[in-house]
């Protein structure tokens, strides 16, 4: 492979790449919301064609939820080499608060800092469209420049990542041996910094679990009622306070089942990073570490579980007052898991913790919301040495090798239903709002990604 034709054909092209990346993020696909299915669908199409365009057997298929977008090499190649899939998502999250957006969400743009570096604003920008155009851009540079991908490359690129993917087991069951590789790419994860590149050598699992508590028959007036009538929401609130104890571990009996202690020399490693409270927290408006005592920043982000509360309602929210004892109260909490912990027997014993803590007349519902387990990639894999070679060129500085905090379940499947190993290259940051109003990329994330992937696909 002629690598610097093909960086330089990537430098030369940015502007097509860029505009096809707005195409793309101009389309509002939120997996959530129904209101949005046509959008989505209509994205998944978009991905097909382009690569249809550059020469894949591309497939728009089918689910119980958002289609899936499915794209095989057109042509065999021999045994001996190693065959990549590909994973990314086009479904985005929600934008609200919409107010809190400087522009159209929709409505991509380039906007110029201070220091003169550019970036690309937009829902999506990062997680995942502008990722996994870094990789589509690097396949496109490549097949100009040589004609063929070094290896075969089957993409797939699903609908649902940022809802629990509910209908993926069912695809994955049905459609798992065209997905068989040696290996498994994906770029939907983050960068140590600005300027130095990291591989992911984990991620947290996930389970969500939505509660509501259920009192009197009716929402009641408070001075009418209020003593003698239960109140929901503080029924919830001392729930919820329960679920701590004051040195910020998990009280839930067994949570702990499966974590194991972070090997002292894995630990002094990420001590080598120099993450620091100030640097972690100032960004976010704040200084002092909460969550468990005497576990530094990394550790508790990257090999930690979790339990946090997304939401929670009840009586009225609105505009100026009511006195009211609501009938009802809600909450929905998430647990990031590390290690072995088994989500099943979490969300059960979660759920016993709850249940014994309703007191008479009350009731108490749950609802599931998506789960996955842990997942970690074995630091002896070879593929790690190739990708931190190709970033090392890259970005001029050693790559960092970090946990994630975020969940991407797929890729336990990979692991544990295909037996491939994932390489985890992406190149968000930390301010780049993901989930939040305002989403964007960095130009020199999107730039130096795709030119990233060309190194390392060059490399194989
Ligand atoms: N790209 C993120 C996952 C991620 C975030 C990885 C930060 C590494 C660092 C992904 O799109 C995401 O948001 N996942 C959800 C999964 C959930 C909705 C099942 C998450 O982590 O909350
Ligand atoms: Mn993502
Ligand atoms: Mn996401």
């Amino acid at each position: 492979m002629n690598i610097d034709a093909i960086l330089k054909r990537i430098d030369d092209n940015l502007d097509e790449s860029l505009e096809r990346l707005f195409a793309l993020l101009k389309i509002p696909s939120i997996s959530t919301d129904p209101a949005y299915d046509a959008d989505c669908r209509a994205a998944a199409h978009w991905i097909k064609d382009d690569l249809a365009a550059l020469g894949f057997l591309s497939e728009v298929r089918e689910t119980d939820g958002k289609p899936i977008v499915l794209a095989f090499p057109a042509e065999a190649t021999s045994d001996d080499k190693p065959k990549v899939l590909f994973y990314g998502h086009y479904d985005v999250q929600p934008v609200d608060p919409l107010d809190l957006w400087d522009e159209d969400p929709f409505a991509p743009r380039i906007v110029t800092r201070e220091d003169g570096s550019k970036i690309i604003v937009a829902r999506g920008a990062c997680d995942d469209k502008g990722q996994l155009m870094t990789f589509i851009e690097a396949m496109r540079a490549i097949l100009a420049v040589e004609g063929r991908l070094p290896v075969p490359v089957t993409v797939l690129i699903e609908g649902e990542e940022e809802s629990g993917s509910p209908s993926l087991p069912a695809f994955f069951a049905k459609t798992m041996e065209e997905l068989r590789c040696d290996a498994a790419f994906v770029c939907d994860t983050g960068m140590w910094d600005p300027e130095t590149p990291a591989i992911a050598m984990s991620l947290r699992g996930l389970v969500g679990d939505e509660i509501t508590v259920k009192c009197s028959n009716r929402d009641l007036h408070s001075g009418q009622f209020g003593g003698p009538a239960r109140n929901p929401n503080h029924v919830l609130a001392a729930i919820i306070a329960a679920l701590h104890d004051e040195t910020g571990r998990v009280t839930v009996p067994g949570f702990y089942e499966g974590v194991a202690e972070v090997p002292a020399e894995t630990l002094a490693n990420w001590d080598s990073l120099g993450m620091t409270a100030e640097k972690f927290l100032g960004p976010i408006g704040l200084k002092t570490p909460a969550g468990e005592e005497g576990r530094t920043i990394l550790e508790q982000v990257w090999a930690r579980p979790t339990l946090e509360v997304n939401g929670m309602w009840g009586g009225y929210t609105g505009a100026g007052f009511k006195t009211v004892i609501p009938a009802e109260a809600h909450a929905k909490i998430s647990f990031r898991l590390v290690g072995d912990q088994n989500p099943d027997k979490l969300r059960e014993a979660f759920r016993a913790f709850v249940r014994e803590r309703v007191p008479a007349d009350c009731s108490v519902e749950f609802k599931a919301h998506g789960n996955g387990p842990a997942l970690t990639i074995p630091d002896d894999w070879d593929l790690l040495e190739v990708g931190k070679t190709a970033l090392d060129a890259e970005w001029g500085k050693a790559t960092a090798m970090v946990g994630m905090g975020g969940s991407i379940p797929i890729v336990h499947d990979f692991k544990h239903k295909l037996g491939m190993d994932t390489l985890m290259i992406g190149f968000a940051l930390e301010d780049d709002n993901v989930h939040s109003p305002n989403e964007k990329f960095n130009m020199s994330s999107f730039h130096k990604g795709i030119r990233s992937w060309a190194r390392v696909l060059a490399a194989l």
